[in-house]
């Protein structure tokens, strides 16, 4: 079997992490081996899930589901220790003030160690990636866009040795949509709408990949309409104007929901939730995504 890989990206703050741990929990309970990943120096899901330690080494959290966070240097350490085996030579390297202030400067090789990293399975790279699908709970908008057009920055600045190589096996895995899948979580409202159609359009221009859309807290009211305008008649009670306002954020959720649809194919629904339990609360969305 293929290996998969996920990426959830979009608009700072609109359920990105919660979004790729419920999908990363949906396939593992699919019986799939699962890592999830964060991407950066910090880690949300510590926090979230009140675990220990969350490094760069998978440490399992659930049946069949691992988590890593994975930096860019961290990446690119253990792509150096792997290339030059020895690992002590590998620290002489990495620990040396011109090197540091190279890595520091090129544009996107922290982009693309992680990329290298993320796309290690298929590609049959560096340490074994035994996991049956990886999700990357990503950057977000601007950041995921830099991050996807870096091999192709390194593959035309560096077009010979292995650098050049492997940017370009990067590429084809992050094209390949039986393996690369791409996830724009966004919210039903105008702004987000905006940058994730852009989003998509640029992950479509650089990978030709069809990313879907995840609408997420979409309002979900259980009260009919008829309840809801029977209840307005009563505009001057607090029911009655809370009621009104449910209908207008219901109409518009609608509106926003149908511009969706003009631009992206394939879209899931996922409601607002009302839970406090951080795994009570993925759990209820891993039906949805
Ligand atoms: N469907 C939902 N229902 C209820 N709460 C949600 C839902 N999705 C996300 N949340 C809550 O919204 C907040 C933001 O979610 P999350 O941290 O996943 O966003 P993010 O896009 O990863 O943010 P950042 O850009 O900071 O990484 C969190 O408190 C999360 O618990
Ligand atoms: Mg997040």
């Amino acid at each position: 079997m293929k290996q998969e890989i996920h990426f959830v990206t979009g608009k700072g703050g609109v359920g990105k992490s919660v979004i790729a741990a419920a999908l990363a929990l949906k396939l593992s309970m699919q019986g799939k081996n699962v890592l999830l990943v964060e991407l950066g120096d910090q880690s949300f899901f510590k926090d979230f899930f009140e675990l220990g330690e969350v490094g760069f080494q998978p440490r399992s959290i659930k049946p069949n589901l691992s988590l890593a966070l994975w930096s860019g240097e961290s990446c690119l350490r253990e792509y150096a220790q792997y290339l030059i085996k020895i690992e002590s030579l590998a620290k002489l390297f990495f620990d040396n003030a011109v090197m540091r202030a190279f890595i520091n400067i090129a544009p996107g090789l922290p982009e693309l160690a992680i990329l290298g990293k993320v796309t290690s399975g298929p590609r049959k790279y560096g340490p074994p990636m035994n996991f049956d699908a990886v999700v990357v709970d990503a950057f977000a908008t601007g950041h995921f866009k830099a991050l996807i057009q870096a091999p192709k920055g390194m593959a035309q600045a560096v077009q010979f040795g292995p650098m050049g190589e492997q940017s370009r096996s990067i590429i084809n895995v992050l094209k390949d949509e039986t393996i690369s899948k791409y996830h724009i979580v966004s919210l039903p409202e105008e702004l987000p709408l905006k940058e994730s159609a852009e989003l998509a359009a640029a992950i479509k221009e650089e990978l030709s990949v069809h990313p879907s859309l995840v609408l997420n807290k979409m309002l979900d009211v259980k009260v009919s309409r008829e309840t809801l305008q029977k209840e307005e008649q009563n505009s001057s009670s607090d029911l009655g104007k809370f009621a009104l306002y449910l209908e207008q954020q219901l109409d518009r959720q609608a509106e926003m929901f149908k511009q969706a649809q003009l631009q992206h194919d394939s879209i899931k629904q996922v409601p607002l939730i009302f839970e406090l339990d951080a795994w009570g609360l993925v759990e209820k969305i891993v039906e949805k995504v």
